[in-house]
């Protein structure tokens, strides 16, 4: 496994890149915005390719980096389904896995320091976001925090691991880069406490001043989608309505690009094809399936994923291909369930 934990000095973030090995597929918690050129660095030195870019949840001290890598790698975007941000490609809740090859990670719901704030556990450590930093704990005045909640999530679930789970935060202020659970239980302040009435006065009194980068950061972190519109101007889009009159038609080949697990949690659309977004590259290569199924004269290519988000960067793909009739359902299945599309069971394990 490849494990990178980089800073950013200005906001004190850390972001973790992290990959199954060498040439394979990686993954990126907490990116900020500013360190996207050396992260697409850093990738490109480690050979290995990004496939998704997590945020643990909306930040109030930094610009999130996950806009910006999707634009430059085309990765899917993935944040917990309580984000209030426009688009991103993938939501997760609590119990989901977040896959790649070569690794996955679990999703634990952990609010309190915001209403969307997740953790994530991989084998030996868990990423805490701001839940549970290194003898503190994530300020809970703002965001839709909530004191009770916080003490629940840390008390409840992240204290449950074992106690020699890694706790890797979204920050540290003196410069501690690595705790473990036990060692966390045992000396947090914050967490020597007899009960949560004693926790939520400790974090109601805290008069803590906002972060610097507030007003800024909070609604520039809300809109990170991709922009469907271009898509749509192009010709490259179909509302759910033109969607469903191609269901059953021969001559188009509806392709799900979402991930095994979303298919089995909110079901499919009848009759589509799977190719998990990150096989779509192969599959467009020349020999590749898609290529060979659009590639007789009159087939189209109708992509649909969660959102649109995946989807619309599919049609660029398929296009670049040479692939000209390509095309995406807007919105994507969210959209499509929304429009009282028609839907059936995703397939269970294979
Ligand atoms: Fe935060």
């Amino acid at each position: 496994m490849i494990f990178r934990q980089l800073f950013d000095s200005v906001s004190s973030t850390y972001t973790y890149l992290i990959a199954g090995r060498s040439g394979g597929e990686a993954l990126i918690i907490d990116p900020v915005l500013d360190k996207v050129e050396r992260y697409i660095q850093l990738l490109a030195e480690l050979d290995v390719k990004l496939v998704k870019a997590i945020d643990t949840h909306v930040h109030a001290d930094h610009i999130t980096g996950l806009g910006a890598l999707r634009d430059r790698t085309r990765c899917i975007t993935v944040m917990g389904r309580e984000s209030g941000v426009d688009v991103v490609s993938m939501r997760v809740a609590d119990g989901d896995k977040i896959e790649i090859a070569g690794l996955a990670l679990e999703t634990l719901y952990t609010p309190g320091h915001t209403d969307d704030s997740y953790s994530f556990l991989m084998d030996d450590r868990v990423f805490t976001g701001d839940t549970l930093l290194i003898r503190g704990t994530g300020r809970t005045d703002f965001q839709n925090g909530d004191p009770a909640a916080s003490y629940d999530s840390i008390f409840n679930k992240l204290l449950k691991l074992p106690d020699d789970t890694l706790v890797y935060p979204a920050h540290d202020y003196k410069g501690d880069t690595v705790s473990t659970i036990g060692e966390e239980k045992a000396f947090n302040p914050r967490l020597q406490v007899q009960s949560v009435e004693e926790y939520v006065e400790i974090m109601n009194n805290l008069n803590l001043p906002d972060p610097k980068m507030m007003d800024v950061a909070v609604p520039a972190n809300l809109q990170v989608g991709l922009s469907q519109d271009e898509i749509e101007a192009r010709g490259w889009s179909l509302d759910c309505g033109a969607a469903r009159e191609i269901l059953d038609r021969p001559d188009h080949i509806l392709v799900d690009l979402r991930d095994r697990g979303e298919r089995e949690r909110h079901g499919v659309i009848p009759g589509s094809a799977h190719v998990p977004y990150p096989d779509l590259e192969a599959n467009l290569a020349p020999g590749g399936l898609l290529r060979q199924l659009a590639g007789s004269p009159g087939q189209r290519l109708v992509f649909y994923c969660a959102y649109g988000e995946r989807s619309a960067m599919a049609v660029q793909a398929a296009q670049e291909a040479g692939l000209s009739t390509a095309c995406h359902i807007k919105g994507g299945f969210d959209a499509w369930k929304k429009a009282g599309g028609p839907t059936e069971a995703g397939e269970s394990a294979p």
